[in-house]
Order: C-alpha cells, then structure tokens, then sequence
C-alpha cells in the first residue's frame, strides 16, 4: 500500500516556497513596522484553553472540529485550531500585562481543525494572526483592519472587501439573543436542523446559516446592527470615522456573524470572491474580557488571522502569485575524473557566495550543459585537461551563449554580483 499525506493536508514543495516566504515576509513587514512582536505558541495546549476561549456555541466545539487526544500522562490536550488563545494564554503567563501597554503580537503557522474538507477549508492550514492587548480604544480596531487590508493589498491583491459589523456588548447580544429566540421560536420547523441546535445555543450564529429556507425567515428579521446600544454603536462609528479618514474601503454588513464566541463589538471579515465558497481570506474583532478568562489581567483586545492557503489561491486568481526569482546559479561540469573532486571542492568554497552544484562525475561536454540546464543553472563552468593547465574554467552564459575562460577569483566575483 502507497502511504499518502492525511485529508485535508498539503504539502509544500520547493517551487511553492517563495509564494510563501512573500507572504511571512509581508507580514513581518507590516506588523512589524506597526511595532507587534513576533510570538511563537505550541500547536498543541491544554484543551481546557481553546475549550474556553473559543465558546461552546462556536463551530469548533459544536461541530466537534477540535482534534483532541490524551497523552501518555492521561493529559487532556488539543492541535491549536487557532492562534487567539493560545496567544492569550501565553501573554497571561508571561506577565505580559507589565510591559507597555497595548502589547502588539503576530504569530504565523500551522492551525488544525476537523472539518469538511473543501476548496479552501482544510484540516491543517496557516495563518498569520495579529492581537492587540490592553486599549479599548476604537483607534486599536481601525488600525487592526488597516493592517489587515494593508497586509494583502501589498501582496497584490485587488479585489478583496473587507465586511464590517458589529456583534455589539454582551448586554446587547443578550438582547439581542432574546429577541431572535422570541422571533424564532415559533419558526422552528421552517429552520434547518443546524440553525435549530444554533437556536439553542446562541441564537445570533443561525444568521451566518447558508440554508435557503433559514436565509428567508432571517430576511425578515432584525440584524445585530440594527440593535446595538448607545455605547458599541458610538464606538462603531468611531471605527467608521477612522478608516474613511484615512481611505481605508469596506462594506458595512451588519448581519456578520463571526463563528467563535468571544467576539463583542467590532467583527470582521475579508472576502475575495472568485477562490470559490469559502471566501473569507480573513476575520477577526474585539475580544474583550478573553484574557481575563483565560486567569489573565482584565484586558480589552482585538485581533484578527489571515488563512494563508486561501491568500495564496486568490494571489494564484489574480495572477499575483509570482515566481521564484533565481539568482546566479552556477553549475560546474567537470570534463574529466581529476576534475571531479575539484568541482566538489570548489563547490564547497563558492556556496559561501551562492547557489553552485556540480556533477558527480565526469561528462561530455554537451551533456554538461544540458544538465546545468535541466537544474535551472543561469551559468555553467567547464574543466578539463586544458583548463587546469592555464588554471581556468571555461564559464558558459547559458542565457546569451557567451563563453570565456575566468579564474577561481572571477567566479566569486560572478556570484556576487547582482543578479
Ligand atoms: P477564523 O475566522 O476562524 O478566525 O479564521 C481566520 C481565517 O483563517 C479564515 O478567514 C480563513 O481564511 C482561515 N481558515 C479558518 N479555517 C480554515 C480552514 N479549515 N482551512 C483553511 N483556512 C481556514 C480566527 O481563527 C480568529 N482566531 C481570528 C482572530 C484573531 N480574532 C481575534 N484575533
């Protein structure tokens, strides 16, 4: 039996690599021009952490998404399906409310959830998250969606929306809450099985249902917006008043629902269309009162995480996605046995400068050449009898054809020189 990676994960092989390296380099660009510091967490914590966090309305724990396990010590531990708590729990840990606040943290790497496994929505994927802890000041979430518009406007996207709402205060969504179950109650047996269990549970998800016969009784209802109170809808607008000054584009939706619990006021989204259904490259809002649940300090915050993987599907859309830009890459052909050793050994010299491999034994020397082709090589060297003579390499640009003899020294000078 052939074995094959798991479902709903992906490899990344060598020519993929670059696209990705733009995207981390982005990010620490950005975010940390904008002063966050670099977090590296565990993929794997307590369950306890993301069982907390997360709420137990969220899909994640609802739809039984998390991938939990016992250890060898009888310890209850969870793969991170996302990068909020544990970020939380390490700044909780650390003591990180000390330090000047806010705290500004990204993080990048692998995240994990059990889900149905679809264009865009796998097991394993990436994000890159950014958190801000310690300001409740509606600047924090303006700048949060700038940062996150930014962040894929430079990595060349152009048809992405951001979608902003508001999920209002806990008392507002309470209200809120009670309003959609008194609404929706009678209207059971019009909903689907999932929005009922939603109805249940924390009435406000059965918006974010796809379900067309759900979609027509919430057509007629209030949204979350709708019924905000005096303090988030003041705090919403503020939002607002900072991205138009500063031109940052968005849609209002005030119907966005967010799928984890520990959202309140501003949520959210952005969308790329085109990359198919699952079109949210990426979501966040405001999280106050997670820390402090967490047994941390009683700390506002806001955030959000980019998926990576649906980045670099629209990147690839957009025809954004680029190329691996090669430098100089030598490859030295030795034309007779003597001159095989000396192609490892110069090899081994020249790689402090750049790319250089050699074959591994003698060739011809059309042959030669076609191998340095075939591995990409920009430039190959010969050496045979009558290069070691006159203590040269016979040096081929395999771009233009031109050929010349060079010395050791010429062939450094080569690899550092500009590409
Ligand atoms: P989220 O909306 O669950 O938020 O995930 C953020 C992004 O991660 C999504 O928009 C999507 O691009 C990507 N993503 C999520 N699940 C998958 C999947 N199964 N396959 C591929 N991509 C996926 C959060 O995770 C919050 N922790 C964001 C946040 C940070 N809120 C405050 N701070």
């Amino acid at each position: 039996m052939k074995l094959r990676s798991v479902k709903g994960t992906a490899d990344v092989l060598p020519e993929q690599q670059a696209a990705w390296r733009r995207v981390q380099d982005a990010a620490e660009r950005v975010l940390g021009n904008a002063g966050a510091g670099q977090v590296t967490v565990p993929m794997f914590e307590y369950a306890e952490v993301f069982e907390k966090s997360v709420g137990e309305s969220s899909d994640i724990v609802v739809q039984k998404e998390m991938y939990v396990f016992e250890d060898r010590g009888g310890r209850t531990l969870a793969l991170r399906p996302e990068f909020t708590a544990g970020l939380m729990r390490a700044f909780a840990e650390h003591g990180m409310h000390t330090r000047p606040l806010p705290v500004k943290l990204w993080s990048l790497g692998p995240a994990f959830r059990a889900e149905n496994v679809q264009r865009g929505r796998y097991r394993q994927f990436h994000q890159v998250d950014y958190e801000v802890v310690g300001t409740d000041s509606a600047l924090a979430d303006a700048e949060a969606v700038q940062l996150a518009y930014q962040l894929v406007t430079e990595l060349g996207l152009r048809q992405h929306v951001v979608k902003l709402g508001s999920v209002g205060d806990p008392e507002d969504r309470a209200a809120y809450n009670a309003y959609l179950r008194e609404a929706l109650e009678p209207r059971r047996s019009e909903l689907s099985e999932v929005s009922v269990e939603r109805l249940r549970l924390n009435p406000m998800r059965v918006l974010d249902s796809k379900d067309e016969g759900d979609q027509r009784v919430i057509a007629e209802l209030d949204r979350p917006l709708d019924r905000l109170g005096e303090a988030s809808r003041a705090h919403f607008e503020q939002v607002r008043r900072y991205l138009d000054a500063w031109g940052v584009p968005y849609q209002v939706d005030p119907a966005i629902v967010r799928g984890l619990d520990y959202y309140r006021r501003t949520a959210f989204e952005v969308h790329y269309e085109g990359i198919g259904a699952q079109s949210a490259i990426g979501g966040g809002g405001r999280y106050d009162g997670l820390l402090k649940l967490l047994g941390g300090a009683d700390l506002p915050a806001i955030g959000w995480a980019l998926g990576v993987e649906r980045l670099l599907d629209a990147m690839a859309e957009e025809g954004v996605l680029g190329t691996d830009k090669p430098g100089k890459r030598l490859f030295l052909v030795p034309l007779d046995d003597e001159a095989v050793a000396e192609a490892a050994e110069l090899a081994r010299r020249l790689r402090s400068k750049g790319r250089v491999e050699f074959a591994y034994q003698r060739r011809a020397p059309g042959k030669g050449l076609a191998d340095a082709d075939k591995r990409g090589a920009t430039h190959a060297a010969l050496r045979g009898g009558s290069e070691r003579t006159r203590a040269v390499w016979e040096l081929k640009d395999l771009a233009s054809g031109e050929q010349r003899a060079v010395s050791e020294a010429e062939l450094f000078a080569l690899l550092e020189s500009p590409a």
